[in-house]
């Protein structure tokens, strides 16, 4: 690849650090992160070498689903501060050089949203269409299945109105009717407010679920999570984005990126390629659902390193040409990086934080890197279900029960992938509630935070903190790393993960132990004599024909 081939762009070149504001810091001691925590520690978040920050959502909210059920997308939740405590932040930001991104929740809003409660008070009210309705005397609605429902159907039956309403998620999150031009007018209006505030772009929450299919068909021989893919092939979808590109999106120097459930490498350049004028990204799931059933129970390819290798890679390649990627490891929806692929024990968490690190800072496409991972936090492991808060975990953990199933096998399994797992606070200190909060802290402080802290990493220049900060530093300094042509060596070594990034005549080389065992890695000629740009451990140990490797270690090496 050529750099003067390439579409540059700041979204493309940046690091985008993911901020869950309930967790990050409290300022006032009522146990919930705020914005004003957020402020007092912009300076950190700038030491990072991050870009970009993406906020998840901040808006009014009852907290049904921590902030994914807005009752005013204009407004700032309560527990979070005020408009002004926003504006401020933002201003923090920007001084830094830092863009914010802001959670767009648009395929429902929360129950409590004025606009349901107006369409819930009667069937002829002018709201009503702006939410989906099955009357009851047409029966009982086709199947439609729901991600969080205790009974996992997405309908969900309201009396007031003798009718069901649609609700892909939690019964408290009706899904909005982007049928309706009145209601795609008051979403895109919406989108100018923040965008003229000053805001850099939008992470737009399952955003592939908006167009329905019409008049609610029976999807034949397709049920429960299988409905995923087809709530993703809407008949107006890229319509809709089209639409807001139009009105709204083209209108400002901001990035997109979709949260793209049912996007695969068949349909995912219908939404992200320049000459369709939708969005600039998407996040896909293979890898992270590599290994998890429906209800996250874990099985044994979730360590897969062949297969994972082969998802990363063809979705490196698919945006050679066109489009462009991302690369994310955890998000506030799965679990910590360093123990959902790395080793989390106390021998080879630093160093497989590291590589994991090291990973996303070296491949081909965007990376969303999230808060804490930086310091090497560790799942949370819960014991028991009273300690969670998410309702993912708590519904399922109920439904299994009534179902009979083994609903202790769930919660074993939600240690490794449950969703509260990385919501947990900030590891800031070694003092009480880990520096977090004064007060009782929203989720428990996960229990290793004596030992993991920013503190006590802050000072130590081998601590992944550090190695971050030089991560980002590398990116910055190697635009090979950004636009440089992704290739796989050794595809079949279950242990080894290598790879090659090219721009013009530069070559750099990613080698990575993903085992706790030494590993040989054999390589071409070609790539014999390079010189060290980054590596986790203090030596390289050359052979004859390559390295051998550490365990967990990690090298970049430029080739010459
Ligand atoms: C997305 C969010 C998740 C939320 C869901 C419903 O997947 O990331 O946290 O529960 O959408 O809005
Ligand atoms: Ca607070």
């Amino acid at each position: 690849m050529k750099l003067t081939e390439m579409n540059r762009q700041w979204w493309k070149e940046g690091v985008v650090y993911q901020i869950y504001p309930r967790s990050f810091q409290d300022s006032n001691g009522d146990g919930i992160g705020d914005l004003q925590g957020i402020i007092q520690r912009l300076d950190y978040i700038a030491s990072l070498g991050v870009d970009i920050v993406w906020l998840n959502p901040v808006y009014k909210s009852p907290n049904n689903d921590n902030g994914y059920d807005i009752s005013d997308y204009r407004d700032i939740m309560d527990e979070f501060g005020s408009m002004s405590d926003f504006e401020e932040l933002l201003a923090g930001f920007h001084e830094r050089g830092i863009k914010v991104v802001m959670d767009l929740v648009v395929n429902h809003s929360s129950s409590e949203h004025e606009w349901f409660k107006q369409a819930r008070s009667s069937r002829d009210n002018p709201y009503r269409d702006y939410y989906h309705w099955w009357p009851a005397e047409k029966g009982t609605p086709p199947e439609r299945w729901s991600f969080f429902d205790e009974e996992g159907s997405a309908w969900a039956y309201d009396e007031q109105t003798d009718a069901y309403y649609l609700h892909y998620f939690d019964k408290t999150q009706p899904d909005l009717n982007w049928e309706n031009p009145k209601l795609r007018a008051e979403i895109f209006d919406m989108m100018h407010f923040w965008f003229k505030k000053g805001i850099d772009g939008f992470r737009m929450d399952v955003i592939t679920f908006i167009s329905k299919h019409d008049d609610y068909p029976v999807f034949h021989g397709v049920h429960g999570d299988k409905m995923i893919d087809v709530y993703a092939q809407g008949p107006r979808l890229h319509q809709f984005l089209q639409e807001m590109n139009r009105e709204v999106l083209q209108h400002y120097d901001i990035m997109t990126v979709a949260e793209g459930p049912g996007t695969n490498l068949n349909n995912i350049h219908d939404l992200v390629d320049e000459d369709r004028q939708e969005l600039n990204m998407n996040y896909h799931f293979e890898h992270v659902e590599l290994g998890v059933d429906p209800r996250k129970i874990v099985n044994q390819d979730f360590q897969n390193l062949v297969k994972y290798k082969q998802i990363m890679s063809a979705w490196a390649t698919t945006f050679d040409e066109k489009g462009w990627g991302t690369q994310w490891h955890t998000n506030h929806d799965f679990p910590r990086q360093v123990t959902w692929f790395g080793d989390d024990s106390p021998e080879y968490r630093v160093q497989s934080s590291k590589l994991l690190s090291t990973f996303l800072l070296t491949m081909r496409g965007t990376p969303y890197y999230y808060m804490g991972d930086e310091i090497g936090m560790t799942n949370a492991k819960f014991d028991s279900i009273d300690d969670y808060d998410d309702l993912m975990t708590i519904n399922w953990y109920n439904l299994t029960k009534a179902e009979g199933g083994d609903a202790e096998a769930l919660l074993e399994s939600h240690k490794l992938s449950g969703r509260d797992n990385a919501r947990t606070p900030i590891q800031w200190d070694n003092t009480a509630n880990a520096g977090f909060t004064t007060g009782k802290p929203w989720l428990k402080v996960t229990s290793n935070y004596p030992e993991i802290n920013v503190a006590a990493q802050q000072n130590d220049p081998d601590s992944p903190l550090n190695y971050f900060r030089k991560l980002t530093r590398l990116r910055k300094e190697h635009l090979t790393l950004v636009y440089g042509a992704y290739e796989l060596l050794l595809p079949d070594d279950k242990h080894i993960y290598a790879y090659t990034r090219k721009l013009d005549d530069n070559v750099i080389l990613v080698l990575l132990n993903y085992s706790s065992e030494r590993q040989e890695v054999v390589l071409n000629d070609a790539l014999i004599s390079g010189e060290v740009l980054i590596n986790n451990y203090a030596a390289l140990e050359s052979t004859a024909c390559g390295y051998q490797l550490q365990p967990w270690q990690a090298v970049v090496l430029q080739i010459k």
